[in-house]
């Protein structure tokens, strides 16, 4: 069965992370907080480990892991050309909500990288994964903590949902901070590739090392342009009922999402509006939320798996929800929001 142990997030008890530490060098799998969202952590370099970690959230093995580390001496020895510009870039942003994607070294199994020859690594800033990296052998291999497809889990109820009797423990240490997953930047290439938008955005990798490029599989909605990173080209993060975005002036958004929440009312269907503290008073859905204020985007970031996690149990039949292309995280909010709703957006 699977135990929760609560800590205090900044400054957990070393004797509990001890004994999870033991578990995850046993081979076996524990959940933890990072400051992105809840990870699924088991020995990056047992590959028996990696192979429970796809079991256990229902992923298919060739969706490569990322490898959680303390320190630069650790990056060192599971990778192969680390180049100067990711060196800059681990200094301004590590530890912190950044992935690196580089050659791997032979110590990394195959299990972990699903196959491929390069290896994601990121050295996360929340205190307590900092503790349990340490305590369970100084390689954490760990994606979302989210059974595959399903919104990434922000808090420790979110995991006990997906992993209950599927994993030895869960760490609970409160809620996450940022809310989504951290930016990837993939170094394989010769120019640097961000694969994955998160809470460090595109301008502020080009202010540290110059000019990179975007994933084209990101920046378009084309089924035959594949995203490089085999995890974006799933449908994800998505809750059961059909998602679709609105965007165009609040009038006009808030006129569109009541006349079709009316119309599938009368048809008996429950509909469900994600809308901000500054719109929720002007719908008519059977169940409307807001994600916060849109003077702060990194609340409506953090916000937003929960919330649609909280729209499969209102049962919702249908859900419309505002679009977020804030100025600083909108490019990741959108990615995501993006996926939940299978690309599903109507510009009025
Ligand atoms: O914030 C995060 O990154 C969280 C926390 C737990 O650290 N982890 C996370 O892991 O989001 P996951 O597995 O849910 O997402 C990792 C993404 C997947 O889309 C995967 O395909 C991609 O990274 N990825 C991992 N290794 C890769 C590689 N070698 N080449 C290309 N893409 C890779
Ligand atoms: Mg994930």
């Amino acid at each position: 069965n699977t135990r929760v142990v609560r800590v205090d997030k900044d400054n957990p008890d070393k004797t509990v992370l001890q004994e999870v530490g033991e578990v995850i060098k046993k081979g076996g799998l524990a959940a933890f907080p990072t400051e992105t969202v809840y990870g699924l952590g088991g020995d990056g370099l047992n590959a028996g480990s990696s192979q429970k970690i796809y079991a256990a959230k229902g992923r298919p093995s060739d969706n490569p892991l990322i490898i959680h580390i303390a320190d630069m001496e650790s990056l060192a020895q599971i990778t192969e050309d680390v180049p100067e510009k990711a060196k800059k870039l681990a200094e301004k942003f590590w530890p912190g909500p950044l992935t690196m994607i580089f050659k791997k070294s032979d110590r990394v199994p195959y299990e972990t990288t699903g196959g491929l020859e390069s290896v994601a690594v990121r050295m996360p800033s929340h205190q307590t994964a900092l503790a349990l990296i340490r305590a369970g052998g100084g390689f954490i291999a760990a994606p979302s903590a989210n059974t595959s497809g399903r919104p990434s889990p922000t808090s420790a109820a979110h995991v006990a949902e997906d992993l209950t009797g599927k994993i030895e423990v869960i760490v609970d240490g409160g809620e996450v901070g940022i809310g989504l997953e951290s930016t990837i930047v993939d170094f394989t290439e010769e120019v640097p590739v961000i694969l994955r938008p998160g809470y460090i955005n595109q301008s502020m990798i080009e202010e540290v090392i110059g000019p990179v490029r975007m994933d084209r599989g990101l920046l378009i909605t084309d089924e035959k342009v594949k995203p490089k990173a085999p995890g974006m080209k799933y449908r994800h993060y998505a809750p059961n009922a059909e998602l679709t975005i609105v965007q165009g002036s609040t009038e006009k958004v808030v006129q569109y999402i009541n006349e079709q929440c009316l119309a599938l009312q009368a048809q008996g269907k429950r509909t469900g509006v994600i809308g901000t503290d500054e719109t929720r008073k002007f719908y008519q859905g059977t169940v409307v939320k807001s994600i916060g204020t849109r003077q702060d985007e990194e609340g409506i970031a953090r916000h937003l798996f929960g919330i649609l996690r909280a729209f499969d149990e209102e049962k919702a039949d249908c859900i419309f929800s505002e679009s977020f292309d804030t100025p600083r995280m909108g490019q990741a909010i959108m990615n995501r929001l993006l996926k939940a709703a299978g690309h599903h957006i109507i510009y009025l």
